[in-house]
Parts: structure tokens; sequence; C-alpha cells
């Protein structure tokens, strides 16, 4: 991880004050840019005045209306016909693992799965077997090798949160469906980024409907105020109610927290732009540093890995690139294995092509300075 705490001083935007200085932002979870978007603060404010700062009420007894109607918003996007609020994804996925797989259960977790995914298989009484990252061959073997006779499920990032890559979101419906197990997907990274419209996964593969749960954050592209979700039928959400203890016994999301997620939400609903618009700087940004020979292949995701090697190698990276008014973090052991440390780009749609020329080739010229390679190849290839 990066040695030091970088300090915002102002909303997280394209150019952001880090540091005392306005810095390039490519390290954040705005996708969209919707964490400061005009309509996403007025509603947040609006239902900070209406309902106060918190209401102190317990979930299982009371909720708020802007709550229910973030609810059946969020259901909708994914394609679900209901959902769960939770103040964190993490407790989403705690709650939903702990839930849904007790003693003699199963539960098949990709290797690279986020760790709130980890701390939620830790919890259940289940079994928990790790297949290799998006080996479907390998689940498929496992699978065979833990045939349960209680309930199974078999849970992957929708998007990988290190890596950038995404989950064979097919492969992984047919490997449910032949092993009669549930499927899980965390849709975290992928909510408001892949997809045509930004409605996830799910979108992405058309097969929107046919996840049996699809857990997220809104404190990413859905305005970044926070909050998780579990989406899934009416009877699963029935069940999560009456026994998922993070659903019991932890506090509700707050309605300032649920009125910004629902703005956002309704304008990923209303308008496809922002999602195209990071779409193509993903494509762009990806395709420019292929152009010079480096390794980024085209994924459907606004994640991009750029491998540097060792710890240090990522920092002095990080830090260079800082001083040229550019963040971007360094990711090192523990959160990646060792020696594979790397820089993690994050696209936005605010981001512009002169944003992106910029950054590609500081990147450049700073991996050329610690020695990585950087052979041009046909810089004719780079396209939107
Ligand atoms: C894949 C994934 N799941 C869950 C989470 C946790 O989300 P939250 O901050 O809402 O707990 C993250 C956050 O980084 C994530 O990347």
């Amino acid at each position: 991880m990066a040695a030091t705490k970088s300090v915002l001083e102002s909303a997280n935007e394209r150019t952001s004050l880090l540091d005392g200085r306005a810095t390039l932002m490519m390290g954040s979870n705005n996708y969209l840019g919707l964490a400061n978007h005009p309509r996403v603060v007025e509603a947040a404010s609006l239902a900070l005045r209406a309902y106060g700062a918190g209401t102190c009420m317990n979930p299982p007894l009371a909720t708020t209306r802007v709550n229910e109607e973030l609810r059946f918003a969020i259901a909708e996007l994914h394609g679900s016909e209901d959902a769960l609020l939770f103040t964190s994804c993490t407790s989403a996925n705690v709650a939903l693992l702990d839930t849904v797989i007790t003693a003699g259960g199963v539960i098949f977790s990709d290797a690279l799965n986020h760790a709130s995914i980890i701390d939620g298989c830790r919890l259940s009484r289940g079994t928990s077997v790790r297949y290799s990252h998006a080996d479907v061959e390998d689940l498929n073997k496992l699978v065979q090798t833990h045939n349960s006779r209680d309930r199974a499920l078999i849970v992957s990032d929708g998007v990988f949160s290190m890596e950038g890559t995404a989950a064979a979101l097919p492969e992984l419906l047919a490997a449910s469906k032949q092993a009669g197990a549930l499927l899980a997907i965390d849709d975290s990274h992928s909510a408001g980024v892949v997809g045509p419209s930004g409605r996830g996964t799910a979108e992405l593969h058309g097969s929107l409907g046919q996840v049996d749960f699809i857990t997220g954050t809104f404190s990413k592209a859905l305005g970044g105020a926070g909050g998780g979700y579990i989406c899934t039928s009416r009877a699963w959400r029935e069940q999560l109610v009456g026994s998922a203890r993070m659903a019991i016994f932890s506090a509700p999301l707050q309605p300032a927290a649920a009125a910004a997620a629902l703005a956002a939400v309704r304008l990923l609903q209303e308008d496809s732009g922002l999602v195209q618009k990071l779409a193509s700087n993903a494509r762009y940004f990806r395709a420019s540093l292929r152009a010079l020979s480096f390794e980024a292949p085209d994924l459907p995701s606004a994640i991009v890995p750029f491998f540097v090697g060792g710890s240090d190698n990522a920092e002095s990276m990080s830090t260079a690139l800082l001083a040229r008014g550019i963040y971007i973090p360094a990711i090192s052991f523990p959160v990646v294995g060792r020696g594979q440390a790397r820089l993690r780009i994050q696209l936005s749609a605010f981001h512009t092509t002169a944003d992106l020329d910029f950054a590609v080739e500081a990147i450049a010229s700073e991996a050329k300075r610690i020695g990585l390679h950087d052979e041009p190849a046909d810089a004719s290839a780079v396209d939107a």
C-alpha cells in the first residue's frame, strides 16, 4: 500500500486539491463523477434537512421513505425483484455469506475476491473453498470434490478491484446451474461502470434477472456517499431480513447517504452518456499504453493495473507522478502478492483526452526512469 496517506481538501473531482496542490485525480472510485454532481449533493442536503443526521431507529422496525425508494431503484437497476440495504457492501457480503450458507453448506470463492467476501467466508459456518482466479475449470473440479447435499454458493467479484478483470458470468452461471448452486456477484466496481447502460455484470452479459444475489456499494460510481446492498428475489430478501445479523443488529443506512445514492441511480437510469464516456476513456487509455508496448488488455472495466514488480518501484513511480501533478496510488504486498506491485489507475468519465495523454506520457517517462521497458509500438494503433 502507499506509504503515505494523501489529504483531500476539495471534492473528489478531475482536478482535486490534494495535499494543498491541484492534482489530476486518477485514483478514485468516482467513476462517473457523480459524487459531487449538483443533483446528488442537493438530494443529500435536502434529506439531511428532512431527516436530520440519522433516524436513530432499528432497521428491522422502521425505515425512511428515501431508503425504501432506494431499495426499489437499486433492485430495478440490477434487474432483481427486491433489495436489502446496508451501511456498506462489506456488511452486505458478510450478511449474505453468513446467512445463506450455514453448517454443512459450501462456498466456492474466487481466489482474488474482495476482502469482505473473504471475511464473509470466514464468518459463515459452512466450508469455504477457493478456486483459482477466473478459472472455471478449477471451480468445476472443486465442485465435484466438495459435493455437498446442503446448499452451495459460488461467489465472485464482478470486476476485480486490483486487476480490473471481469467475471466470466456465462461460465459461472453454467457452473452454478450444473452444480445446483446459488450464484452471487459483487458489483461494487461494476455498477455504473459495465454494461451498455451501467447496470453491471449481468447487463454486460445479457443476463439481467439470472443471478441469485448481486451485492454492491454506493461508495463508488453510485454517488460515493456510502452504503451497500444485496439485490435478490423477494423470498430471499425475507429470509435475509429475518436472519442476517448485519441486517438486524447494525444501524441503517443514513437517509442523506440513501438520498445521494438514489439521485445517482436516477441519473444513471435517465442517461447512459456518462457510462459511455467512461468506457471510451478506458478504451483510449488502454490503447495508448499498448501503443507504447505496455501490457493493457482491453477489459470492460475502469481499473487499469500497471505492473512494476517490486513495491519500491511502485512507490517511486507513484511519488514521482504526484510531483508531476497526477495522483495514482501504489499498491503492493499485502494487498497484492509479493513481486506483483502495481500502480492502480482508475479512470473516470470526468477525464478529458488531454488528461489521458498527459498521464500516459508521464507514466511512460517514469517507467523509463526506473528501467521498465518502453519500446514504442505502432502509435497509430491508438483509437477511442
Ligand atoms: C469488490 C468490493 N466489494 C466490497 C467492497 C466494500 O465496499 P464498502 O466500502 O461499501 O464496504 C469493495 C470496496 O473497495 C470492493 O472493491
